[in-house]
């Protein structure tokens, strides 16, 4: 790594403003230098494809559409497929449009999962569920994916095999999710399972396209897939964490979402195990939706202040270990140090 990008929110290098995504929505964990201007110039390439995939004739369709596109996002999927495919030829055709799909596969399953948990804010902004309704967050979802798949299609048959699967992987993870463990299942290896399956799948699969289309020897490849799958786990522990701990909505989401909801992520479910007296008004609270105000205020700050906090925190320490552990597959340099950024990035962020 020459040197750490600027922490978010401050100026960033000049290369940045070629792309159309501030970038002090995407994270500190980038390179500067060569290294820095090439990604720079392949998420330019990225969201000028992202723009037209997202146009359309209907002028609604079109606002719709393009709404979430245009209120940022940190673009986590295609700059790992960019950042992978610095280790083979980043200039193959095929490495931009690998990582508009991943985007764009993402960017959709945000429109349902907003749908899906009741989501106000999204990027930022009023989320589509929100800012429309339903149907419409539903349905524009529906179009990106019919987007991702017309784009897919130029990839060949293996890559639309890969992209497949990891949609039916993603949509298993976030209908157990919904369903939650059966019972006499472990609830945490269950929701870790559903972390690797709604979260790792994707994150896997843009790591892998950045380097498959990159002309990346298949070993590598694999070993960056299976990088992909645990700092995905990883990067989606620390959003779960972030939900509780991020007072301030510097996540462009609404803090507080999962408790509301009553999805149990991991520090709830560590709470929920314990046997600490200090915690039984916590394990009261978090043992089922908090929706009341004062109630849900109360839950997070016992939650910010618990060991279950400290252990879930541990956890996601781990995936990012194993994730960084895999990369010693990949040669010494400043792609290999990107990476390495990217895992601390992981376990530090704030938003
Ligand atoms: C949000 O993903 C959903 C999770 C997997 C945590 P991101 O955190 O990558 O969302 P954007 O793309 O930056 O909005
Ligand atoms: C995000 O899940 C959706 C997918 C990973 C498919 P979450 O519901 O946990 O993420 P946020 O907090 O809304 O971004
Ligand atoms: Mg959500
Ligand atoms: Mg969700």
């Amino acid at each position: 790594m020459t040197g750490a990008r600027a922490a978010v929110g401050s100026t960033p290098p000049d290369a940045w403003h070629r792309g159309s995504t501030p970038a002090s929505t995407i994270g500190p964990w980038l390179p500067d230098g060569a290294l820095g201007d090439a990604l720079a110039d392949g998420l330019a390439a990225v969201e000028a494809a992202l723009a037209a995939a997202v146009d359309n004739d209907h002028p609604f369709v079109r606002e719709a559409a393009g709404h979430l596109m245009a209120a940022g996002g940190k673009r986590f999927r295609p700059l790992l497929a960019l950042l992978a495919a610095q280790l083979g030829d980043p200039a193959a055709p095929e490495v931009v449009r690998a990582a508009v799909v991943c985007e764009l596969t993402h960017l959709a399953t945000l429109y349902h999962d907003d749908v899906m948990d009741e989501a106000t804010v999204r990027r930022g902004a009023p989320s589509a569920n929100s800012r429309w309704s339903n149907s419409v967050a539903i349905l524009t979802g529906d179009l990106l994916f019919a987007r991702a798949s017309d784009l897919l299609a130029d990839l060949g048959p293996e890559a639309v095999r890969i992209q497949a699967r990891t949609f039916e992987r993603l949509v298993t993870g976030q209908i157990r999710e919904t369903v939650g463990a059966a019972p006499g299942d472990d609830p945490v290896a269950h929701y870790l399972d559903v972390l690797a399956d709604k979260t790792g799948s994707l994150v896997a699969t843009s790591a892998r396209f950045g380097a498959a289309f990159a002309g990346v020897p298949a070993p590598l490849v694999a070993e960056l897939t299976a990088f992909g799958e645990e700092v995905g786990v990883a990067f989606q522990l620390s959003d779960d964490l972030l939900d509780i701990v991020s007072a301030d909505g510097s996540s462009g989401k609404e803090p507080g979402t999962d408790l509301r909801e009553g999805i149990a992520t991991l520090p709830v479910l560590f709470a929920l195990a314990g046997d600490d007296p200090a915690e039984a008004r916590l394990r009261e609270l978090v043992s089922r939706p908090v929706t009341d105000d004062a109630e849900h205020a109360e839950a997070l700050s016992l939650l910010r202040a618990s060991t279950a906090l400290v252990r879930a925190t541990g956890v996601l320490r781990a995936y990012a270990d194993r994730a960084q552990a895999r990369l010693e597959a990949v040669p010494p340099g400043d792609v290999r140090d990107a990476f390495t950024a990217l895992c601390d990035y992981v376990v530090t962020r704030s938003s």
